[in-house]
């Protein structure tokens, strides 16, 4: 393995290298909602390079230790390169972030973890990730169809050539919000009778023939929308966001923050809702005159609306465009 000196890491597996580069967004607010203090301690959920991690650590010192996961193994190296000065108070694991209370269990993190101060979820996927030719994220280009974050058993390609038409058909409108959802899974059920689609690029033509006498969308390439879908389901994303939330709410301490930047509608949609019945003191119909659930609110909401990126920061990085930050106390 070697490391460049330039902005951004440089990646070395076998025959193939490239620059590990991924912006932080909306770190400032992030700095300002979680507000780290003086040896708390703290998971990053989503590593990634380690941005918004190492803003953490600088405010934690001088014994504050952070966990940081990612299923991403090329994340974790560039995160432990990215993070080299603060070696003795991390502890990096490539891992599903819904698995975040087995993770902690784990007897070698009982030492420096007895209590989490701050949860940090940073949803989606990083730039590096997008634009590794390699690993079927990006349309442009020709890969196989993988899009995977880590080593799950699911890859993109087996959703393409088994699901019906009719799961085809949801994955595009529900997680991509794809207009010719239906043609587009009819186009794939076509195609792939006749031979299988495992390159990006037979999906991208086939989408783009779909499109052929219609109209395009104006910002956006027209394959963007099925590609999100395919991502979104290939890591199960939805399902780990909803596992996650009351795993993390339990394992925090009393006082501490969690936070959540999430770039598609949907996830922010569960994320407000968790936050919403978990600030509540009773969760029972308005009907009934006395409590009978005994729901006692455990989180104090931080943020009344969504926190956005500003102008500039969505001019430096238009990836933040889309970025909104929940954060929540434990009481
Ligand atoms: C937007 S990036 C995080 C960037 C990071 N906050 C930073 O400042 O560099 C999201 C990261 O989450 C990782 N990821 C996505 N789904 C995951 C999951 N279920 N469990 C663990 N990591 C995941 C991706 O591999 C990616 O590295």
């Amino acid at each position: 393995m070697g490391y460049s000196f330039s902005p951004g890491i440089t990646l070395f597996t076998d025959n193939y290298y490239m620059k590990y580069k991924h912006v932080s967004v909306l770190k400032n607010e992030v700095i300002n909602y979680l507000d780290p203090k003086n040896n708390e301690n703290c998971i990053d959920c989503t590593l990634g390079g380690g941005g918004h991690a190492k803003a953490i650590l600088e405010k934690t010192a001088p014994n504050g230790n952070l966990l940081g996961i990612d299923l991403d193994i090329n994340a974790i190296k560039a995160a432990k390169q990215n993070l080299k000065d603060y070696k003795n108070r991390i502890y990096l694991v490539e891992d599903n972030y819904k698995n975040l209370k087995q993770i902690l269990k784990q007897k070698k993190y009982d030492s420096g973890f007895n209590k989490i101060d701050i949860i940090l979820l940073d949803l989606g996927i990083s730039s590096y990730e997008m634009q590794d030719k390699t690993r079927g994220f990006s349309f442009q280009g020709s890969a196989d169809l993988d899009m995977r974050f880590g080593q799950t058993d699911l890859k993109a390609s087996d959703i393409i050539n088994n699901y019906s038409e009719n799961e085809l058909t949801r994955v595009f409108k529900e997680y991509g919000e794809e207009r010719y959802s239906r043609l587009i899974a009819r186009e794939i059920i076509k195609q792939r009778k006749i031979k299988p689609i495992l390159k990006t690029d037979q999906l991208v033509g086939l989408i783009e023939n779909v499109y052929k006498n219609k109209q395009k969308p104006k910002k956006i390439h027209v394959a963007t929308k099925v590609f999100q879908g395919l991502r979104i389901e290939t890591n199960d994303e939805l399902n780990n966001l909803t596992k996650f939330l009351p795993e993390a709410l339990e394992i925090l301490n009393k006082g501490g923050r969690l936070g959540i930047i999430s770039f598609h509608s949907l996830e922010d949609r569960i994320v407000k809702r968790f936050f919403k019945q978990e600030s509540k003191d009773c969760l029972c119909p308005p009907q009934l005159p006395i409590c009978q659930c005994n729901h006692q609110a455990q989180l104090k909401i931080l943020t009344k609306k969504p926190v956005e990126a500003g102008v500039e920061e969505i001019k430096n990085n238009p990836r933040s465009r889309s970025a909104k930050l929940r954060a929540a106390e434990k009481i």
